[in-house]
């Protein structure tokens, strides 16, 4: 069966995902393909539950590894409900954010180290990753700049710069590791000129999937 393929779209906080992942839409739409948008943590209705529980400012301090565990969590909902069916099904699935997400910012960020990462991911999604993966990558002063403007700050817009900035060096490390999945957006410049690079990923993506 011709299974869809899997695209994620990641990067720290005020990259301009939103504006990007519509332009991805548009295009791949213009090629006819049937395309499913979701989003991490969330993407399902019990992942959207637990969306609230992450991102909600709280009194209490949230340990990091329960961070991840409720990450993973929701991630394996997402994987088993509604991505793999949709793939099987021949649809292409996008993300925002995935399982590199927890690399970068928990693993980076929180500092809770590759092995564990590596080890959760195994167990819980056996190899599963996407085909795909867009990194919109912005210094971080520029991007929480950006992010202010959008009104009150979540748990995780909440952060020091030095969390950001190591989310950021986790994403390039990746990206380094794996440079055939993951492909770095140099997002500091007009929209136009990031879409064009985000354009040149996808036809070369689409070239070798068609
Ligand atoms: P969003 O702002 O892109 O919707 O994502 C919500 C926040 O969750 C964002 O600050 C990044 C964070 N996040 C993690 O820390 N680990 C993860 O695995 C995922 C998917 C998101």
């Amino acid at each position: 069966m011709n299974t869809g393929k899997f695209i994620t779209i990641e990067g720290t906080e005020g990259v301009g995902k939103s504006t990007n992942i519509a332009f991805i839409k548009a295009w791949l739409a213009g090629k006819n393909i049937d395309i499913i948008h979701t989003r991490e943590p969330g993407g399902t209705p019990l992942g959207e539950e637990i969306r609230e529980l992450l991102l909600a400012k709280r009194d209490e301090s949230v340990d990091s590894r329960t961070e991840l565990l409720l990450m993973f969590a929701a991630r394996c909902q997402h994987v088993s409900k509604k991505i793999q069916p949709a793939l099987e099904q021949g649809q292409w699935v996008l993300s925002d954010r995935f399982t590199d997400a927890s690399f970068a910012y928990q693993g980076f960020g929180r500092e809770l180290g590759l092995e564990r990462l590596n080890q959760l991911a195994a167990w819980s999604l056996g190899g599963f990753k996407p085909d795909l993966t867009i990194m919109l990558d912005l210094p971080i002063e520029v991007g929480l700049e950006r992010a202010e403007k959008r009104g009150e700050k979540d748990r995780f817009e909440s952060e020091q710069i030095d969390f950001f900035k190591r989310v950021r060096d986790g994403y390039l490390s990746i990206a380094k590791a794996e440079p055939n999945r993951m492909k770095v957006i140099d997002a500091t410049g007009s929209i136009e000129q990031v879409q064009a690079q985000i354009e040149k990923v996808l036809i070369e993506f689409y070239e070798a999937n068609s």
